[in-house]
């Protein structure tokens, strides 16, 4: 057992408490963030003086070294070790000696770990923003497909009004563009660096906090050393945005589930993306769908795990804590998954136009349209209203759609009614008069879609400091 704290204990640590207390197993993940703030650190402490210039190249040598032996497989992340803090600070002093242990001067792990989360939790945030996006684009490109393939709408799941697949499509843009949004806001709230906060109360060394800060692209120090150590707010926030980017894929996924059964035939989905059944050979199952919406529940109960560990726990640090790791690795990686298959999904999807156009003409949807027609000639819609229930009464005793009545029964529930009624209430015009931003006609779709390809293409510098997240990723070269 490698532990960093032997010194005033005079027995071994039972083997079921040392396992139980352990994070390794989960923490080593967090190599490269533990390496990076360790060389932020150690450049700091030679700029202060509390390090020879030649003891930081070596420490500085040495940590990339370690990144680089576990990376190519040389090195072993195993189980001897407590967490990765020990991992890292044992082999440094194994590799360069004396220099190795005064790296911790001026360090807390409490600082450490908080530095690290927040450094895996950004770089994440980075990427599930980059994914979204790849899905945006995805989606953009079947709306501008898919401008008159028409569908039914509906509300309790009833076919209430006809719409089409770019219009339906349209909402999921914009639900996954707010997703992108709550990365932008999450990450400028959170940009702020422990370390240099020590185990609670900052250290009497003359730390230089404003340029470990600076060094590490934080916008700069967090300004409690009590709260740096022990916020998991932006923990928080990020798996409350995860969690609502799995309600929107769920939604998709269950309407894509629908769209594919038997009964609906909207959709194929690719068999790249669909199993089999192992008793029933007619079958091609929606699994990946199905598994999307199923995983929201994990990505929940890590919000739900996270919110609760933290309820209660008096300040600053305390080993609870440590609980915060596994529930956020497995929800990223799950986002992360989801978002990816799910859009190969949807790309490669087949969408059965036909299909979807004779549903849209079926059940009614059109008899809005039909009482706005008596609205435009005159007659009030709390009328129309009740003239179009008794013309679709008719209908069903008659199995028959409005469009399919003749003149005279038309005419036998209102007077009003001409030959033009017909074409008021194809599927198409219904679709193409609906031309306020936002609805389904075609200009408007159109105006839409340019609007949303100009966000696309703007390459907002989502952060400001991406060159020096980059430059401390290198590894304090810029000193
Ligand atoms: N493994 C610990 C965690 O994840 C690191 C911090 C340990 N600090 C301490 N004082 N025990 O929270």
């Amino acid at each position: 057992m490698a532990q960093l704290w032997g010194g005033r204990f005079t027995k071994e640590t039972d083997s079921l408490a040392y396992r139980f207390n352990a994070s390794i197993g989960f923490d080593k993940r967090l190599l490269r963030q533990d390496i990076e703030g360790s060389i932020a650190h150690a450049v700091m402490l030679a700029k202060q003086g509390i390090l020879s210039i030649e003891e930081k190249d070596r420490i500085v040598k040495g940590l990339a070294e370690i990144r680089e032996d576990v990376e190519s497989g040389k090195l072993q992340i195993t189980e001897e070790y407590e967490d990765i803090h020990s991992f890292v600070e044992v082999n440094l002093t194994a590799r360069i000696g004396e220099a190795g242990k005064k790296l911790h001067t001026g360090r807390s792990r409490n600082d450490q770990v908080a530095l690290d989360m927040r450094l895996y939790v950004r770089t994440q945030i980075l990427e599930t923003d980059a994914l979204l996006k790849a899905f945006l684009e995805t989606l953009l490109s079947l709306m501008e497909e898919h401008l008159d393939t028409y569908m039914p709408g509906f509300t309790h799941l009833q076919k209430a009004q006809p719409t089409t697949l770019a219009h339906h499509l349209g909402a999921y843009f914009e639900m996954f563009k707010r997703d992108r949004l709550r990365m932008r806001d999450i990450f400028k709230r959170m940009n702020f660096s422990p370390l240099g906060s020590g185990a609670l109360a900052g250290t009497t060394y003359p730390l230089d906090r404003d340029y470990t800060a600076s060094l590490m692209g934080f916008e700069g120090p967090a300004l409690n050393s009590m709260d740096a150590v022990s916020d998991r707010d932006y923990l928080i926030e990020f798996l409350a945005a995860l969690s609502t980017v799995m309600m929107h894929l769920s939604r998709f996924a269950e309407e894509v589930i629908i769209w594919n059964s038997n009964e609906y035939g909207f959709v194929e989905i690719d068999d790249t993306y669909s199993t089999g059944s192992s008793i029933m050979p007619q079958k091609k199952n929606p699994d990946i769908a199905e598994l999307v919406r199923g995983k929201t529940g994990r990505v929940y109960g890590a919000l739900v795990g996270i919110l609760t560990t933290m309820k209660g726990l008096p300040l600053a640090y305390n080993k609870d804590m440590q609980e915060d790791k596994e529930g956020t690795f497995d929800a990223i990686d799950t986002v992360k998954d989801c978002l990816t298959l799910f859009g190969a999904m949807v790309r490669t999807m087949k969408f059965r136009r036909d299909v979807m156009a004779r549903s849209a003409m079926k059940g009614f949807t059109n008899a809005t349209d039909a009482a706005d027609y008596l609205v435009g000639r005159g007659v009030p819609f709390r009328d129309a209203h009740g003239i179009i229930g008794q013309m679709v009464l008719y209908c069903i005793a008659h199995n028959k759609g409005i469009e399919e009545l003749t003149l005279s029964e038309l005419k036998s529930l209102s007077s009003v009614f001409e030959e033009d009624l017909y074409e008021a209430v194809s599927l198409k015009s219904c679709v193409e008069k609906r031309l306020t931003i936002g609805a389904p006609g075609m200009a408007a779709m159109r105006e839409v879609i340019e609007r949303n390809r100009k966000y696309l293409s703007e390459d907002w510098r989502v952060f400001e400091n991406s060159e020096r997240i980059q430059i401390a990723e290198r590894g304090g070269e810029n000193e």
